[in-house]
């Protein structure tokens, strides 16, 4: 029997990119297929071409042994193929159920029957076993739960014969994970084939059967996964040796008498419940909790993103009132948002002036002109030092590959020159060699005396670069605890200690 897809020597170019050059891959039925490589690598190309949103330049896609035309998103539906967005896709002001059904609402005549989506809605959520509001505004929601939308959406064509999730775990927690996975083996009990792109390797033994690789848009190799280690995929990914993968972390340089910043009793209406705690000159503070524990809103009431109801902040050892992100700037604090498309980039700028928009001090003359040639400089020193896949330093950024995007992000916020740094979820859709490359610059940071705030929802991350760990759970700090002392266990049952109490 003809496998379920072939993909056959295709390739794509875009301008200055040959994004991909005679890529193979074969999935069968019932089957969970890892597509893996690194940022740029040409994942997501592959997949919008599979998905119809790309065209591609030569090849061939074959499905049930018959070769296929796709000429967009509405024929590959149609052929039962369904794709989970990297970059989520969703229509930030309409609902939950309006998202997940759009174009496909239930009608009488031209009247949309609201009450029948919402149910519709909430009975497939219920289904795979997801929570969410159906009526919310998916702008208002966390990251996370767009993806949850996101995955719910891709779900709810019956028809779907081949689904691709590219990243799909990458913004949501190790609870949600678990529901997913859940969602992917009923899927591929029914026979469903899936496409599962991700950069968490420890996620691929348990999820997937085969792991193809790709690197710098050309096919390496499929191996089956009980016959590879994990350091044999990176090889393939990255082409050579990773050295430094399991380094010890840097010594502590922790200036116990010297707070750069001291929060005390922070609280907001929503979630915030008297917060406390002293960040210090040359530290990486970690924060760790469950989703919707309250560290991003920690991050953002410090910078005053969102309004506090108590609370007092002390930088330098002076009362502050940082009444937005611009004061929050002009102090020297600076925040890498998760959610990188809402707050981090313009997307339709290029790379130079996305690096160096927030830090135009460094590259002004003194008459106050903007100085290009410092401003390329300094931008193509952090295309070296952080590995951006870029074609030039003027290319538009939304033509980046997702981790390549985030990588901007934290340039961006490295050309200017803060004191504290808060970086929330860094890591978030990076390969794993660019990612030893951020945790060699967190620890530069802290050992040129900066002070770096680091939300994580990867532990292991956490635990190996904080020098100290926050823990945080509904809106509340549950414990801190030393970098000797902290453990997964101990960490995570402080994660989870509110919660018990609420359920008890
Ligand atoms: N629309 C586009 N225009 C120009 N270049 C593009 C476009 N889309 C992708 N590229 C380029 O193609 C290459 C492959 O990108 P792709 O998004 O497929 O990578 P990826 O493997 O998904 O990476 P990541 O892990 O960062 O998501 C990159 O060099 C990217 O800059
Ligand atoms: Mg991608």
């Amino acid at each position: 029997m003809s496998p379920l897809l072939e993909i056959r020597d295709v390739s794509k170019g875009f301008p200055g990119v040959q994004a991909l050059q005679d890529v193979n891959l074969v999935l069968d039925r019932g089957e969970v297929l890892a597509l893996v490589g690194e940022n740029g690598a040409g994942k997501s190309t592959l997949m919008k071409i599979l998905s119809g949103i790309y065209t591609k330049d030569s090849g061939s896609i074959h499905i049930d042994g018959e070769p296929v035309d796709i000429a967009g998103p509405r024929e590959a539906q149609a052929l039962g193929i369904s794709i989970i967005h990297q970059e989520m896709n969703l229509l930030p002001h309409l609902t939950v159920a309006q998202n997940m059904y759009i174009g496909r609402e239930p009608r009488l005549g031209p009247l949309l029957k609201e009450r029948a989506l919402r149910r519709q809605a909430e009975q497939l959520l219920a289904d795979l076993g997801i929570q969410l509001p159906v009526s919310a505004v998916v702008g208002d929601l966390t990251v996370a739960q767009q993806q949850m939308v996101e995955i719910a959406k891709a779900l709810s064509f019956d028809s779907t014969k081949i689904l691709v999730m590219d990243e799909p775990t990458s913004a949501i927690s190790l609870s949600e994970t678990q529901v997913l996975f859940r969602l992917i083996t009923s899927l591929r009990e029914r026979g469903v084939g899936i496409v599962y792109i991700s950069h968490r390797m420890e996620e691929l033994r348990q999820i997937a059967d085969r792991v193809t690789v790709l690197r710098d848009g050309t096919y390496v190799g499929t191996k089956a996964i009980d016959d590879v280690t994990e350091e044999e995929i990176i090889a393939m990914m990255v082409g050579r040796e990773l050295s430094g993968h399991h380094d010890q972390r840097q010594a502590v340089q922790r200036h116990p008498d010297d707070v750069v910043l001291s929060v005390r009793g922070l609280s907001t209406k929503r979630l915030l419940k008297d917060v406390s705690f002293d960040l210090h000159r040359g530290e990486i503070l970690g924060f760790a909790g469950l989703m919707g524990a309250g560290r991003t809103e920690t991050a953002r009431a410090i910078i005053g993103a969102d309004p506090s109801t108590a609370g007092s902040i002390t930088l330098h050892g002076k009362d502050v009132k940082i009444t937005g992100p611009d004061k929050a700037v002009e102090l020297g604090i600076g925040y890498l948002p998760e959610d990188r498309k809402r707050h981090g980039l313009m997307l339709d700028q290029d790379v130079t002036f996305n690096m160096v928009m927030s830090s135009l001090r460094a590259v002004r003359g003194p008459l106050g002109f903007l100085r290009k040639d410092k401003a390329q400089q300094v931008t193509r020193s952090f295309i070296d030092s952080l590995r951006i896949k870029t074609p030039s330093t003027r290319a538009t950024v939304k033509n980046l590959s997702g981790g390549n995007q985030q990588k901007i992000v934290i340039g961006k916020w490295l050309a200017r020159d803060c004191d504290v740094l808060i970086f929330d979820e860094p890591t978030r859709g990076i390969d794993v060699g660019a990612k030893e490359e951020i945790y060699k610059l967190l620890n530069e940071l802290a050992q040129r005396g900066k002070a770096v705030m680091l939300i994580s929802s990867e532990l292991p991350e956490v635990l190996r670069l904080s020098h100290r760990v926050v823990v945080m759970s509904a809106g509340q700090v549950t414990g801190q605890l030393d970098n000797d002392e902290a453990d997964q266990e101990k960490v995570m049952a402080l994660a989870t200690r509110n919660i018990d109490r609420e359920a008890a």
